[in-house]
């Protein structure tokens, strides 16, 4: 009787497992080209031109079967879209497209009026933390440890040990090294974010601050260094032996150069050849020898 009643429950399981297959199988496919993008204010928008793939093993291609809510283009701020598909046998998926309506100094966005997705592991030495990606404002890593040569500068603690084998190394090869700004809180970056607009402007703002919350010092794993103390943050650090080792050399301590010249379309900001970024070695090794950045590791 036992091996009735096994035998029995073993079929209907196969059967439901069998169904589930053929249901799965049968659901739609819409998957869009990215789920985030940012728009110039009073551009026109195609919302076609996102999808990537709409169709069904039995009906075919649906592309044009795909419905959306549509966005106001003339406002500014953060604003989502719903794809829609449903197939022949009325079975429906869905796809968000986040849009960033923003206003452009350049190609460079101002992040002020983006509402940032909250990044929910801001200790992993791998997080993003962008114009898009934000750090609440009461990240404070708890493993800050003042810097090698500057006692008012502070890195988390890996990436303080890391760093000081850098700094070593460098003196050591005679190169000129100084730690100019490394963990700002949430606090120093709202002044720096709101000075830069009063000193320089949005525009330039967009271009060389990030907005608070916004900021990788906040995570304590950046930092800004210089071959000179007099006027230190400029393109010239790039020209310097500093430069020249920082471009060949920081990743194999798990540093990256974040803000690369031939990357400011991806990361929206500009050249910085002065802020490195710790994300372990084994990462920095991959995006170094890829030339790619966090933005395109993530994506
Ligand atoms: N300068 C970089 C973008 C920052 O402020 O974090
Ligand atoms: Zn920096």
């Amino acid at each position: 009787m036992k091996k009735i009643i096994l035998c029995f429950l073993s079929i209907i399981f196969l059967v439901s497992c069998q169904h589930d297959k053929e249901t799965n199988a049968s659901l739609p496919v819409l998957t869009l080209k990215t789920n985030r993008i940012q728009i110039p204010l009073d551009s026109t928008f195609s919302y076609s031109s996102y999808i990537l793939t709409a169709s069904d093993k039995n009906d075919g291609d649906l592309t044009t079967q795909v419905t959306f809510n549509e966005i106001n283009t003339h406002q500014l701020g953060s604003q989502t879209i719903n794809y829609r598909l449903k197939n022949s046998h009325n079975q429906t998926v869905y796809k968000t497209l986040t849009v960033d309506v923003v206003k452009y100094y350049n190609e460079f966005f101002d992040p002020s009026n983006v509402l940032a997705d909250y990044v929910d592991n801001p200790d992993d030495y791998q997080v993003l933390v962008n114009k898009t990606h934000a750090l609440n404002e009461n990240y404070k890593p708890d493993d800050l440890e003042s810097v090698v040569d500057n006692d008012q500068q502070f890195l988390r603690h890996e990436a303080n040990d890391a760093y000081t084998q850098l700094y070593n190394d460098a003196k050591e090869k005679g190169i000129e090294i100084y730690s100019i700004s490394a963990y700002r809180s949430y606090e120093k970056q709202t002044f720096l974010w709101q000075n830069s607009l009063k000193q320089f402007g949005i525009a330039h703002s967009c271009q060389y601050n990030a907005y608070p919350g916004r900021s990788e010092h906040q995570l304590g794993l950046a930092i800004d260094v210089s071959n000179t103390l007099n006027d230190p943050l400029t393109e010239e650090v790039a020209n310097s032996e500093l430069g020249n080792f920082l471009e060949n050399d920081a990743h194999k301590y798990g540093f990256v150069l974040r803000y690369p010249s031939n990357k400011t379309i991806v990361t929206n900001y500009a050249y910085e050849p002065w802020h490195i970024r710790y994300v372990g070695k084994e990462l920095a090794k991959e995006l170094h020898n890829a030339h790619m950045t966090l933005e395109e590791y993530y994506n």
